[in-house]
């Protein structure tokens, strides 16, 4: 919670997004949806509908995946609507005027709320207390879910003590020097639940478990039933000298069938850029000296040059970093309109982070200034592993939560940087390295760059990998890294 004060105090509403919409819909008309159903109708074009249709259609008071799948295909044909769609973007702008602590206070009320929802019900988390309840329980176990805003080690006996706060008050707990739980970094503003015993006349309460939202059971990975293929991509920095002219001719070549690999080009349907379309102007001091194209709108102009280049049946997702010109505080708006109309019109633009479904696969792409913010937190993370990093974004659920670190965080009133609902693919850029794995079902993609290595990561000592893609085999839920470097 940094500096912007607790938890504690009336939680002000959060304004409905779809998702939640939703939710409510299903909880006015005393239905209880099976793990998957709400993803389920999320993905589909018209969910509000959708679901209005299945109140109207079924009377029994739990809705099953296969119930929800059987009636969108007899209505709609299909399991889930072809093409591009998105779900959600994470910036989401106040409908009314609040002063940034009011918006930063909804967003961090909105946080606790979503996370809260995502592990309550586990069963590690038996009795669950508010953390204004704690002192009540002496001689008990209990859990708590909360919001870490404190992590420090007591100086004689080194154990860890994490104070929490909910909406009702705030706790310390102690997990000891030698127990396992204590492993690993606790980063600040988290959300994650423990379970807790209390002795009864001792005023502190020991941690036993450390549980976080993270990916409680595996996912089972959506797959289309047709050849589709998607092309993930990042960091192009398009305007610097350093940009990778010779190896993106290779990619546009390779992507026009015009290599041995044609067959395999003949099936992508999608490519996404997960961020830093152009290098942009006064990102950093004396960034003049490295840049080919002077002007913003220039920029652009070569970018939409460079991707009228593919062929024209792609759809092609872009969404900014922190090299565009949006504002940089996460997250971040899609580019705007005096940018997106130099763009070839098979262009999808999304915010950053952004939530979308391609033919039915749900893709999670943040550009990933989060990883300025967690590698230095957590002992042992690089740069050049970025999917371990990933993995922790994926166990927070969330991409970046630490207030008041190098990233500005944008007062909204929805924490748009929360992962929900898990995503079958998570893709990030931003490092510069290449990475991807599969984990619990969800695979991780960091979509390297098509720039040399800059006197910045030399100066951090980051050894990039640039010009490799990642081409994702919808179908077959499985990937490849193909490499476009020129040696
Ligand atoms: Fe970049």
């Amino acid at each position: 919670m940094g500096e912007q004060g607790g938890l504690s105090g009336e939680a002000p509403r959060a304004p409905p997004d779809l998702r939640e919409a939703v939710t409510h819909l299903f909880e006015a008309g005393h239905r209880t949806l099976e793990p998957g159903v709400l993803d389920q109708i999320l993905l589909n074009a018209s969910p509000l509908e959708l679901s209005r249709a299945l109140l109207d259609k079924f009377s029994g008071s739990i809705l099953t995946e296969q119930t929800v799948s059987r009636f969108i295909r007899d209505a709609f044909g299909t399991v889930s609507p072809g093409g591009y769609e998105k779900v959600a973007d994470g910036y989401l702008p106040h409908t009314r005027k609040v002063t940034p602590e009011q918006g930063y206070r909804e967003l961090f009320t909105d946080r606790y709320q979503r996370l809260h929802r995502i592990l309550r019900g586990r069963p590690a988390l038996k009795n669950l207390i508010p953390i204004r309840d704690v002192p009540r329980h002496r001689g008990e176990e209990f859990s708590v879910i909360g919001m870490v805003r404190e992590v420090r080690h007591t100086e004689k006996s080194h154990h860890l003590m994490l104070a929490l706060d909910d909406l009702t008050g705030e706790a310390t707990f102690l997990i000891g020097k030698d127990n396992p739980q204590g492993k690993g970094a606790f980063l600040h503003d988290e959300v994650l639940g423990l379970r807790v015993w209390h002795p009864k006349d001792g005023d502190l309460a020991y941690v036993k478990e450390v549980v976080r939202p993270g990916v409680p059971v595996p996912k089972e990975p959506r797959k289309t039933t047709f050849p589709s293929k998607v092309l993930f991509l990042s960091d192009l920095h398009v305007g610097s000298k350093m940009f990778l002219r010779e190896e993106w001719q290779e990619l546009t070549a390779f992507l026009n069938g015009r290599t041995e690999q044609s067959a395999i080009a003949e099936q992508i349907r999608h490519v996404v850029v997960a961020g830093d379309l152009v290098d942009g102007i006064g990102i950093y001091p004396g960034q003049e000296r490295d840049l080919a194209v002077l002007d913003i709108l220039e920029q652009y102009r070569e970018l939409g040059r460079l991707l009228s280049e593919f062929p024209k049946r792609l759809n092609v997702v872009l969404i900014p970093g922190n090299h565009d010109a949006v504002c940089p505080a996460e997250p971040q708006p899609p580019l705007p309109e005096v940018f997106a109309r130099v763009l070839p019109t098979n262009v999808r633009l999304g915010g950053n982070p952004s939530l979308f479904s391609l033919d039915g696969v749900l893709i999670q792409a943040y550009h990933g200034r989060g990883f300025d913010n967690i590698v230095p937190s957590i002992p042992g993370a690089r740069y050049e592993a970025p999917t371990e990093v990933m993995k922790h974004m994926l166990n927070m659920r969330h991409l970046s939560p630490t207030f008041g670190q190098k990233i500005p965080l944008a007062p909204l009133p929805r924490d748009g940087l929360l992962i929900d609902p898990l995503p079958d693919i998570f893709v990030t850029g931003h490092t510069h390295t290449a990475g991807i794995e599969r984990h619990k079902g969800v695979t991780l993609i960091n979509a390297s760059a098509w720039i040399a290595e800059t006197e910045y990561q030399r100066m951090r000592n980051v050894k990039p990998e640039p010009a490799q893609a990642f081409l994702m085999d919808l179908a077959k839920s499985s990937a490849t890294q193909l490499d476009f470097s020129v040696r």
